[in-house]
């Protein structure tokens, strides 16, 4: 059993993709915790789902937070560490210490787009297609190697808000596809870098078809209708 501990900062819609994901019986996969930095509307999905979250708030806390965010996750015995909307960079030294195991989803086809406010971005640019990535995080702000991204069409008539919504749409297949690709196998990070291999994913995903294969590398475009 992959055990997962999920770091939010707010609405946390991609963690109920995930959890809806690992809620099912035949996904070898379970959310032991979520740990906010601020209250997070997103730690009311966690509760509804039975699973304990923390806020640990830098602001609130005595002493540094990495330190009680280490201390948290370690307490879990996570094996992967997945950011979801989880608004702090964190230092090169705590991402050392869990090299290959922080996992992050970012609203755009990395390398293109690190950084903030990307749907604005894309579309300032003229952009014929956008998307998002779930990558390893590395020191480097959205820079770690690309696990895997999904692609969305950009519309004349698109705004900010219009293809956020869409880019959400396939974050929330993209994200739990990435947690089922690790557990069955289909990708493996190891220290000699990530491979990827031919695997059916185990469980359903909304919107994404049945069975889930894993046939391609790095560019994944689930059967969702964009
Ligand atoms: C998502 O767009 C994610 O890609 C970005 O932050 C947003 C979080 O949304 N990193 P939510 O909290 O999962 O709803």
């Amino acid at each position: 059993m992959l055990r997962l501990v999920v770091l939010i900062s707010g609405r946390g819609s991609n963690l109920g993709a995930l959890i809806d994901y690992t809620a099912q019986a035949d996904v070898s996969a379970q959310i032991v915790k979520v740990i906010a930095d601020r209250p997070a509307k997103g730690c009311a999905r966690a509760e509804s789902a039975n699973i304990p979250s923390q806020i640990i708030d830098p602001a609130r806390i005595d002493g540094d937070f990495e330190t009680a965010l280490a201390g948290a996750i370690d307490e879990a015995a996570a094996d992967f560490i997945c950011l979801a909307g989880f608004m702090r960079v964190l230092s090169a030294g705590f991402c050392g210490r869990y090299a290959g195991k922080i996992i992050n989803i970012h609203p755009s086809l990395l390398p293109a787009y690190k950084g903030l406010d990307t749907h604005a971005r894309v579309l300032a640019a003229g952009e014929a297609v956008h998307g998002c990535s779930v990558h390893l995080v590395t020191a480097e702000l959205d820079g770690g190697a690309v696990l895997a991204r999904a692609q969305v069409s950009v519309r004349p008539d698109d705004n900010a808000e219009s293809l956020a919504a869409r880019v959400l749409v396939k974050e929330h297949i993209l994200y739990p596809l990435v947690i089922g690709a690790l557990v069955s196998g289909a990708i493996r990070i190891g220290p000699d870098g990530i491979s990827h291999h031919p695997r059916t994913i185990p469980g359903r995903i909304a919107g994404a078809g049945h069975p889930l294969k894993w046939s391609k590398l790095f560019l994944v475009e689930p059967h969702a209708p964009e």
